[in-house]
């Protein structure tokens, strides 16, 4: 089965053809991160006007080098929430349009849930799976007891881990997204420095009795550090980064020490963070856990439309179009 997956829920345009969930057939994207660079974060008006434009040259993207036409599709698949409201719409709109003409299936898709599926992807993951989902706006700890079952067991109280990076970068004068600038900062310390302690910053709730998480003292730390003018901005990173990287780290190997589950999958675009995913490999290694370890190749860990595919062919629920609606406040243990 044939799905073409769409998504725009924050500032990327995409569209994806998966095969039976796990064969990815074509993944096309179109971004408006560069326009806000110069606005250091983002303008959700500004990202919902390119994504009208982007829309329909990235379906036709997709296709093309899916080699396959909209007759051979058959089922679409769209993000419905959670995201922002404007970005949202264009997605779902035109799906619920292309359902309309070509009377194709139309399943619409938790972007939260389905950050997790970038791990189906051409692999297997067993249930039970503990799921780490850390994104931009999120980070949700959840246990997957199979398709479609999932139990919250933690998050953060106040920012998510993504939104740490990116307004602690903005404190630090490096570009947005500020996940990949300050990782990239922080290798450049890590390469002179392989060794060094990166302590400056404290890990709440690291040894808190629970699932949950707290990035937004950071900030503050991170303001009163770069006010007094005597740290160097590449040491700042690589300690913001292992600050954020410990914490998660550690939770999410207490927590398969407490439920056994049988796979441990990171998921969301901080799963691209080259510190996290190693560090999380090495911990789950020393604490002798037997769960299998996935984490999605970079390029399927941030924003695309190849996992909202997959997530749609493993959840299978088709809606009638006209009972479609875009949902900016959904949860991950919300309506899948
Ligand atoms: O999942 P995602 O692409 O979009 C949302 O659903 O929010 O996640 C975007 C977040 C941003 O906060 C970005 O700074 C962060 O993922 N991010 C990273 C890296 N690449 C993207 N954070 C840390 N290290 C990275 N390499
Ligand atoms: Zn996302």
């Amino acid at each position: 089965m044939k799905i073409l997956g769409i998504e725009t829920s924050c500032d990327e345009t995409a569209a994806s053809i998966v095969e039976d969930g796990q064969k990815l057939l074509s993944t096309a994207i179109a971004t408006s991160s560069e326009m806000h660079v110069k606005t250091g974060g983002i303008i959700p008006e500004q990202a919902a006007r390119q994504q009208v434009k982007s829309i329909i040259p990235i379906i036709n993207e997709a296709l093309k080098e899916g080699k396959s036409t909209l007759d051979e599709i058959d089922a679409l698949a769209v993000t419905s929430g959670p995201g922002l409201i404007g970005s949202l719409l264009v997605g779902v709109e035109t799906a619920k349009t292309l359902s309309l003409l070509t009377k194709k299936k139309i399943v619409p898709i938790n972007h939260l849930v389905a950050h997790i599926y970038a791990n189906f992807i051409g692999e297997n993951p067993s249930f039970p799976a503990l799921c780490l989902v850390v994104s931009g706006g999120h980070t949700d700890m959840v246990i997957m007891k199979g398709h479609g079952e999932i139990k919250w067991i933690g998050g953060t109280r106040d920012d998510a881990a993504g939104e740490a990076f990116d307004k602690t970068a903005r404190l630090l004068g490096l570009p947005y997204p500020g996940g990949p600038s300050i990782a990239k900062a922080a290798d450049k310390y890590l390469e002179r420095n392989k060794n060094a302690k990166l302590n400056l910053f404290p890990r709440p709730m690291i040894n808190d009795n629970n699932f949950d998480f707290s990035f937004s003292g950071l900030k503050t730390a991170v303001l009163n550090k770069v006010n007094k003018k005597d740290a160097e901005r590449d040491f700042l990173a690589a300690n913001i980064q292992e600050a954020v990287v410990d914490v998660l780290a550690e939770k999410t190997v207490r927590a398969a020490k407490k439920f056994k589950p049988k796979s441990i999958l990171l998921a969301g675009g901080v799963a691209a963070n080259k510190r996290l995913r190693d560090k999380l490999e090495k911990r789950i290694k020393e604490e002798n856990i037997v769960a299998k370890f996935f984490v999605p190749p970079i390029s399927l860990c941030t924003d695309n439309a190849a996992y909202i595919a997959a997530c749609a062919y493993f959840n299978f629920n088709p809606v009638p179009w006209n009972q479609i609606d875009a949902n900016p406040e959904l949860s991950i243990d919300g309506q899948i």
